[in-house]
């Protein structure tokens, strides 16, 4: 620690940090346009300026210094950040009332704060045109401030560099030379990143304003990450998704998909019970529903089916009601991962927390991490960035945005690399400190002792470090309730009745509810086109994740829960 003084205040902070950094921490708040945590720091935007007694520095990119002292309300100081934000405001439209960003913009707030009450600039503003990025982001550019937020967030988190600085001076502005669509599994964070209106939300443009929203904590059930999220509300209707940020599981970030994919959840909704004879579909109630249902469990063999998205509630039900009735009733799950068969293997696993330590050498066994997780990719990325570290791809030829050294291996050549069977490449393996193992989906459904062959490779060498990609947003809580079977031909031709809980709507689930013979009991949110081949059976509305509270235990086992926010 060294001692710092902060306007006649002496503080002890932490070595080898910014100015800004030292007084975020001891609580004096610096404007800051083109800082942000996450990134590399840029320095451009100026308005983090602080007097250290001899002249005016940007504390961002200033180091702290022992017994060294800075002012950041000084005279000197305030007057800076009003020049600043005039020299910003040159340009900048008077477009407040109708942009998206307005109520949350970080010019709009600073210049209430800082900003002067007159400007001196009396010629036209400049004009900029606008880029196509895709159906995501809106974009109008004659509002960006040029903090490069967006230009750094593409090449060292996205892996895109999609967003460059062109031309210079007054001309200077945001864009790219090639017109093309930003092509990335986490495109929509420029959006958070840009402090102004520039980049905004497509979806979201004109829909509501921040003081109209109702905030919710949530998670993100559209992969095994589970990443943290805000739900926003404007009355009944969820109308955006943001990433809340959590250090150790998905930092500052959410991909497109939890983003962007709650519109799904507005449409085709199934309102009220129904009862389905032929081609005729006719309105019933939740009474008849049950008894029939209940009816049915008692008298015959029925299946139950349901797949890795359940929340760990309904597995839970699930089981009680194949515990009250062995006999009759059967649980398959559709999804074909090969669980563990006892959960409390699982020590060995998935501390994403782990991934700050120092890694040198990464292999991915049968994987494309920028699919299957694209956050957990952002975080490679960054390591990529700013450590040594290697990304090794055993078995799959994949296209990602770290360069790989791509090692076209069968499963039996794998296994040998970590046994030490491999003289070149279990070298690599075995001289390194903390190697990370990340094991994709495909390769747990081929191999069935993926915790026999972690346990044997921490024999080898104890600091590895392993993390299992999961199929779904609850494959591990399928695990944790003992819920194991997976669905086979033999068990659903020994079943006379079929209730499918909340199964997604696939070409599987589409032939197995066309040749299913027997009554079905379909219970979903949402309508699908399936329903057309039931000719016996009922369909019954469900819950989605924002309205009703839900526990769903993402890759590393931690237990984390949806909020009810919309009462039916
Ligand atoms: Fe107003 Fe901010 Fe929009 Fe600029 S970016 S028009 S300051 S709300
Ligand atoms: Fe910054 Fe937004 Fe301009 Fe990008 S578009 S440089 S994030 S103001
Ligand atoms: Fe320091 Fe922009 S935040 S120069």
């Amino acid at each position: 620690m060294i001692s710092i003084k902060i306007n006649n205040v002496e503080f002890f902070v932490k070595k080898n940090i910014s100015v800004l950094e030292a007084c975020r921490y001891v609580g004096i708040f610096i404007p800051r346009f083109c800082y942000h945590e996450k990134l590399s720091i840029a320095g451009n935007c100026r308005m983090c300026l602080v007097d250290n007694g001899i002249k005016l520095v940007s504390s961002c990119t200033a180091v702290v210094e022992d017994t060294a002292q800075v002012f950041t309300d000084s005279p000197m100081v305030k007057k800076a950040r009003e020049n600043v934000i005039e020299s910003l405001l040159l340009n900048h439209p008077l477009d407040c009332p109708i942009c998206d960003q307005a109520g949350e913009c970080d010019l709009q707030d600073q210049t209430k704060i800082f900003g002067g009450d007159y400007s001196r600039f009396f010629m036209s503003k400049r004009g900029v045109e606008d880029k196509e990025c895709g159906p995501l982001i809106k974009t109008i550019m004659t509002r960006c401030i040029h903090c490069t937020r967006c230009v750094r967030f593409g090449t060292e988190v996205a892996g895109v560099d999609y967003f460059g600085t062109l031309n210079r001076g007054g001309s200077t502005e945001i864009g790219n030379y090639i017109p093309k669509l930003f092509d990335s599994e986490v495109s929509g964070n420029v959006i958070d990143l840009c402090p102004v209106g520039a980049l905004t939300s497509k979806p979201y443009a004109f829909k509501a304003r921040p003081w109209e929203l109702r905030i919710t904590e949530s998670i993100d059930l559209s992969d095994s990450l589970g990443s943290n999220t805000y739900l926003n509300f404007k009355e009944t209707e969820v109308v955006r998704i943001l990433p809340k940020n959590n250090v150790n599981l998905n930092e500052n970030w959410i991909s497109d998909k939890a983003r962007f994919s709650y519109d799904a959840l507005k449409t085709q909704r199934i309102q009220q019970p129904l009862i389905k004879k032929g081609a005729n579909l006719s309105k019933t109630n939740w009474l008849e529903a049950f008894n029939s249902l209940n009816k049915t469990i008692n008298e015959e063999k029925t299946i139950f089916i349901f797949d890795e998205d359940l929340d760990l509630t309904s597995m839970n039900i699930l089981k009680k009601i194949q515990r009250k009735n062995p006999k009759n009733v059967n649980l398959a799950c559709i999804s074909t991962s090969n669980e563990y068969k006892n959960y409390y293997d699982n020590f060995l696993n998935n501390k994403l927390i782990e991934i700050n330590k120092n890694i040198i050498n990464c292999f991915v066994i049968s994987s494309n991490v920028k699919l299957e997780s694209a956050i957990l990719n952002t975080r490679l990325k960054s390591k990529f960035i700013n450590e040594t570290f290697n990304l090794v791809s055993l078995g799959l030829n994949v296209k990602t945005n770290i360069p790989t050294n791509i090692i076209n291996l069968n499963l039996n050549s794998i296994l040998n690399v970590f046994e030490g069977k491999s003289i070149k490449l279990s070298k690599l393996f075995v001289k390194e400190k903390n190697p990370l193992i990340i094991f994709g989906t495909s390769f747990k459904q081929r191999f069935k002792n993926i915790e026999i062959l972690k346990s044997s490779i921490k024999k080898i060498m104890p600091t590895t470090i392993f993390l299992t990609l999961e199929e779904r947003s609850n494959t591990k809580g399928r695990s944790l309730t003992g819920n194991l079977n997976s669905l086979n031909q033999n068990l659903l031709n020994n079943s006379k009745n079929a209730v499918f809980v909340n199964v997604e709507n696939s070409t599987k689930t589409y032939s197995m509810v066309n040749n299913f013979k027997g009554k079905i009991f379909w219970i979903n949110t949402h309508y699908s086109d399936v329903l057309n081949k039931v000719t016996d059976g009922y369909i019954l509305p469900a819950l989605s994740y924002y309205e009703d509270e839900n526990l769903f235990l993402n890759l590393e086992e931690k237990a984390q829960k949806t909020l009810k926010v919309i009462y039916h």
